[in-house]
């Protein structure tokens, strides 16, 4: 079922999946509040999207994982009276091992992944229950269900898929459509934000962001809440979350050679 929108907040939009998510709900006729820490990016993507599609788009350049940034926007999108869909879609890679970060960076992730997706979806819900229409995408990862992707990636996508699960059973009936997106790998910036060697892993695992995109989008149509793009993604998660096979990928996840492959 294809659905429009009248205007969608996205999340790390001067990159990768948010870029894409802008640019499809763009062609629909979408007008776009695009967040992200890097104001250059936004406004080049604005400028583009306006003169191509005659949308409307406003920046909001903001690090969510600084609480005045997060209360700001939280406060705008109360004010949104129109925002339809929200798209909680900012993310990052940990660089280090749980037990070994000194940076501070699991608080972050926990900000950016838990306490942003959370206070934006609350803010925005009001509206749009006023109206009985209106959806939330949470990009959350395969990783929520691997025990492959480290402790604090693993742990805070889990939260944004089960986050979602349990949102939409409280809006059942309410017009509200709520998803959880759990994209495998995908080419965009991600992995060399984190550091990841994208050469050692094998080429047919990828996915293009547009693609990941499209699928949501198509999806959010439907009654699914939990959506993993691609046959190879479905698989994969289908291996790591049936009861006869789970304890052989948590055996395979403790080998060092696997261990190693997955960057861990
Ligand atoms: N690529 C994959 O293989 C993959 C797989 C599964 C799930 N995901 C998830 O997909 C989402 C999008 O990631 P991507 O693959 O598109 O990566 P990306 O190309 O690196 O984009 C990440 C986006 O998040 C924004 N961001 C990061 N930290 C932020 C912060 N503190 N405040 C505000 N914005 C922030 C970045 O913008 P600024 O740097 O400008 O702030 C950027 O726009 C993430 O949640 C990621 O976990 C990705």
């Amino acid at each position: 079922m294809k659905t429009s929108y009248r205007k969608a907040l996205i999340t790390g939009a001067s990159a990768g999946l948010g870029e894409e998510f802008a640019r499809q709900l763009a062609m629909t006729g979408t007008n776009l509040l695009l967040v992200a820490r890097r104001k250059d990016r936004l406004e080049k993507l604005a400028a583009e999207l306006t003169q191509k599609h005659g949308v409307s788009v406003e920046i909001f350049p903001a690090d969510l994982s600084r609480d005045y940034d997060l209360n700001c926007l939280v406060e705008k999108v109360r004010q949104t009276e129109d925002l339809d869909l929200l798209v909680n879609n900012a993310g990052f890679g940990g660089k280090s091992k749980f037990y070994k970060d000194e940076t501070g960076e699991a608080e972050q992730m926990i900000r950016v992944h838990v306490q942003a997706p959370a206070v934006l979806t609350r803010a925005a819900l009001p509206a749009m229950l006023r109206r009985g229409r209106g959806a939330v995408i949470n990009v959350s990862s395969v990783a929520a269900f691997s025990p492959f992707s480290g402790a604090m990636y693993s742990s805070t996508k889990a939260f944004l898929a089960m986050f979602s699960v349990n949102l939409q059973n409280e809006l059942l009936d309410r017009g509200i459509r709520v998803q959880a997106l759990c994209p495998g790998l995908t080419h965009t910036e991600f992995h060399e934000v984190a550091g990841i060697n994208k050469e050692s892993i094998p080429g047919l695992l990828w996915m293009k962001a547009d693609r990941v995109v499209r699928i949501s989008l198509r999806a959010l149509g439907g009654r699914r809440v939990i959506v993993v793009p691609g046959l190879r993604n479905r698989l994969i998660t289908f291996l790591m979350r049936c009861p006869w096979t789970f304890s052989v990928v948590q055996w395979l996840a403790r080998r060092r050679k696997v261990r190693k492959m997955a960057g861990m």
